[in-house]
């Protein structure tokens, strides 16, 4: 049920795209920051746009209230106010309009526009929040030059940001002060950003390829600095990174991060005053994992690269976000694949998509990767624009080679710098820098669904010929059908009997729905290994045999394939034990008990040897199946672990000693593999849950140094009903309560839980004093770790986790809409469940939706969800 809202729900669409009527060239805003409101003055020279199709200047703007409107000096009543908009009915060719609201930050809680964070004023802009700032024309398409005043009470304000350059300082009557930046750079207003609070500062510089000095300077909370120098190193390799792989040098001479707690997403790429979440800045050993470690470096440079890949040039509208994320995406992976282990990002990368974006594409959210339509432009941030985006653009450049993709990036700057274009221009620089067509390969940008890609293969002898047969499809999706066959690379290599590699990696481009490829001068029948690093963002069917997969695990020369291959066999092993739960599976124990005497001989990556000994995650899994029964999956998975446990005892524990940390705490590659292959080891060795287990898992804890250990230890602790569970999680909450991210993996780690009283523990943590409805960090942490990654117990049969979700979400729309409707999402894909869950995954929606005043945002979801 929908009541009387602000703004009625309406369907935008890509086919209406019109330039906007006027330029707003030059903006000048100034900021009254004060207890209980903020006076946000905005003076606009507007100019008439030439391409635009209309006279009238229509102006977005939410949650404020008017105080004066003036055009050229002029106070002017002359406007209309309608549905969040302000209409002024032919204003002229060229003037002026000032316009004076007020706003009140302090009851901000939706996050969006400017509001507070434990008393620091910070914004959030993307993608529509400058209209709950000020009355504006809120497209990416209208760039104009910021100068920004902000004035504030001095003692309580000392640090006041915006974009650009400091243009003027000085203080005030009464203990205020002000301060104005001016950004010379046109930008779109989702890339403002204004910060006032009382921060410190962390400093360091940077000279750019043409000599010149960056100053950097990351804000924080008294008490963080020590936590920022990796975010510190991490930004200063991204700006060399991206002068090295792209030629791309930073234009200004300030680059500012500023963290704060309340963020709804991870962080943001204003023009030079990034604002983030903390837990995407703050690392020490003590308090961040080998994987916050991970994501500090990967979205610091996000967001940097995010300069040239967003900001310099932008989107022409919503519809392109994928232009800026996509593009952006797929240059902090390689970023950090650069800076690490290039087969582990694969693999973690390839993990994420296969869990969370694959099941987006199967679900009726389905939608392209240029979508044709929205209701709310926040539930568009999605896995499918981010990461299948960043798998288009990795498929370019395998298609093209890395020149050819560096002179298409060269051309894409070179030209568009400056504008706000679309995926089309994008993908046409491809086409012109390579000479190559590329107008079948923009249908992976218009057709939404994960493709299924079969292989089959024949050995002449006679001939000595081979050859690899595909066929590909792709399923209907919600307003799409008939698929047309998309221009897919298919990487392939191919290994003989003994293991040796006889034909090199070569990329077959695929184009029509079935095709056969050729090899010729092959003595004798080869073992083929197909999408080589996940060349192509499919579900791989093949004809390999189990032998045949055995090989690749142990003779890829593809470090994403040998891994791949083995989880191919594991996938196996888990259908064969939940069709039958008496299988013979002595074989894939064996194998397994291969890879732990390779280890125990201290051969390969230690990380590679971590994910090789890990099956694949219940998420995972469940693409495979034709319906998801997560318990069913989750009594294979642990049979099977059970198993290794029982027979690889020894040989486990003999790995986990010979793992042990010896000396100082590092992050490399290298202790990071030690670490994770511990974990893995680990895992297995604590499957059973007993007294053994509990000691073990307590034992870790206690000879921990740093955060991974500790969380390694209690992840194992969590299913246990020993008293050192208890132990453990009491001591961890005492050790670090006064560290708010550290009490989020807290949070997280008890709600992993599949013991029997998993309900009652998340209903005490939901009403544990520390937990924070109005935090999304803490809202994550006991409500996505929950409900995204304990599967088991969020799909229990009795329907108690879906109600647990199901409430938090009504409860969250009148707070945060944007992260009500995020919360959604493991509903979504109701349709793919068994028929017991289904109706009720069901039911828990349809309550949702007749919550009264229901924002856009969740009925979006919601209300598509149910179709
Ligand atoms: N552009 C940001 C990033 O990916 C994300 C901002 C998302 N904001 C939002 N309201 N959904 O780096
Ligand atoms: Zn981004």
């Amino acid at each position: 049920m929908r009541t009387e809202n602000a703004v009625a729900p309406k369907t935008i669409y890509l086919k209406d795209y019109t330039p906007a009527p006027y330029l707003a060239q030059q903006v000048n805003l100034s900021f009254n920051l004060l207890p209980g409101k903020t006076i946000v003055t905005s003076i606009v020279r507007y100019v008439k746009n030439p391409a635009g199709v209309s006279d009238d200047l229509v102006l977005d703007g939410e949650e404020q209230s008017i105080v004066s409107v003036a055009i050229d000096g002029l106070p002017f009543t002359g406007y209309t106010l309608a549905d969040g908009q302000m209409t002024i009915a032919n204003p002229g060719k060229e003037f002026s309009l000032t316009i004076v609201s007020e706003i009140n930050p302090e009851a901000n809680t939706a996050l969006e526009g400017l509001y507070q964070s434990q008393g620091t004023y910070c914004t959030q802009c993307e993608a529509e929040g400058f209209r709950r700032i000020t009355y504006c024309q809120d497209r990416p398409d209208v760039l104009s030059v910021f100068t920004v005043r902000i004035e504030a009470d001095a003692e309580a304000y000392p640090v006041m940001l915006s974009n650009g350059n400091l243009q003027d300082e000085g203080s005030l009557p009464d203990g205020r002060h002000y301060r104005v930046w001016h950004d010379p750079f046109p930008k779109p207003c989702y890339l403002f950003a204004l910060v006032a609070g009382d921060l410190v500062r962390v400093a360091d510089t940077f000279t750019t390829m043409t000599g010149r000095k960056v100053d950097l300077h990351i804000y924080v909370r008294a008490g963080d600095e020590s936590q920022c120098s990796h975010a510190m190193a991490s930004l200063k390799k991204s700006m060399q990174w991206d002068e090295e792989v792209y030629g791309r040098e930073y234009q200004l001479e300030l680059f500012n991060i500023v963290a704060v707690s309340d963020f709804n997403m991870g962080a943001m790429e204003n023009t030079s005053l990034n604002v983030f979440n903390t837990a995407l800045v703050l690392a020490h050993q003590e308090t961040a994992t080998d994987s916050d470690f991970m994501s500090v470096e990967g979205v610091i440079g996000h967001e940097y690269f995010h300069n040239w890949t967003g900001n310099r040039v932008t989107c022409r509208d919503w519809f392109q976000l994928s232009l800026k994320e996509g593009f952006t995406v797929f240059r902090d992976q390689e970023f950090s694949a650069d800076m690490n282990s290039r087969a582990v990002l694969r693999i973690d990368d390839v993990n994420g998509l296969r869990r969370l974006q694959f099941p987006e594409d199967g679900s009726p959210l389905a939608h392209s990767v240029q979508p044709d339509q929205f209701i709310e432009i926040s539930n568009f941030y999605t896995k499918t624009i981010y990461e299948k985006g960043a798998e288009l653009i990795r498929m370019q450049h395998t298609l093209l080679g890395a020149a050819n993709f560096r002179k298409a990036t060269d051309l894409y700057f070179d030209r568009f710098d400056g504008q706000a274009v679309t995926c089309d221009d994008f993908v046409q620089c491809m086409a012109e820098a390579s000479g190559r067509d590329m107008t079948q390969f923009f249908r992976w940008y218009k057709q939404a669904g994960t493709p299924t890609l079969v292989a089959s293969s024949h050995y002449d002898a006679a001939q000595q010929r081979y050859t690899l047969s595909f066929t590909q499809s792709q399923p209907d999706t919600p307003g799409q059908t008939d698929k047309q066959p998309l221009h897919m690379p298919i990487a392939v290599g191919l290994l003989a009997a003994d293991g040796t590699e006889i034909v090199p990696t070569q990329v077959l481009e695929m184009t029509e729905r079935a095709q056969s490829f050729t090899f010729d001068g092959i003595a004798a029948k080869p073992v083929p290994s197909i999408l080589r690093g996940f060349s192509a963002p499919v579900k791989l069917e093949t004809d390999l045999s189990d032998d045949d997969l055995r090989l690749l695990q142990v003779h890829d020369t593809d470090g994403f394939n040998k891994w791949e291959a083995g989880q191919t066999l594991a996938l196996r092993t888990i259908q064969r034990v939940m069709a039958d739960p008496q299988a013979d599976i002595s074989q894939f124990i064996a194998d397994v008990g291969t890879l732990i005497e390779q280890g125990l001989g201290g051969q390969g990556d230690k990380a590679l040897l971590a994910r090789a000994l890990s099956l694949p995650m219940i998420g995972v899994i469940g693409q495979y199946l034709p319906v998801i029964d997560p318990a069913a999956i989750d009594a294979a998975r642990t049979s099977i672990l059970t198993q290794l446990k029982r027979t690889h005892k020894e040989r486990l524990e003999a790995l986990y000693a010979a793992n042990r940390g010896t000396g100082a705490f590092e992050i490399t590659p290298q202790a990071m593999g030690r670490r994770a292959l511990q974990e893995a080891v680990l895992d297995i060795l604590t499957v059973t849950n007993g007294t053994g287990c509990a000691a073990r898992a307590k034992a870790h804890y206690d000879a921990a140094d740093n955060m991974t250990d500790r969380v390694t230890a209690l992840a194992s602790l969590t299913d246990s009903t020993q008293p050192e569970r208890a132990a453990a999680f009491a001591d961890f909450y005492t050790r670090f309560k006064a560290y708010p991210l550290v009490i989020d993996k807290w949070f997280s780690l008890q709600a992993l839980s599949k013991r029997a009283q998993i309900f009652d523990d998340i209903a005490m943590l939901r009403q544990h004093p520390d937990f924070n409805i109005k935090n999304p960090n803490r809202v994550r942490s006991l409500y996505t770790a929950f409900a995204i990654n304990n599967p088991v117990k969020f799909h229990d049969p009795s329907g108690q986790g879906y109600a647990f979700l199901r409430d938090a979400i009504i409860e969250l729309n009148a707070i945060n809409p944007q992260m009500a409707a995020r919360m959604v999402t493991p509903l979504r894909e109701w349709k793919r469940y068994a028929p017991a869950l289904q109706v009720q995954m069901k039911a828990a929606l349809e309550a949702v939706l007749t919550t009264p005043d229901l924002s856009n945002d969740v009925f979006e979801v919601v209300s598509k969800s149910l179709n």
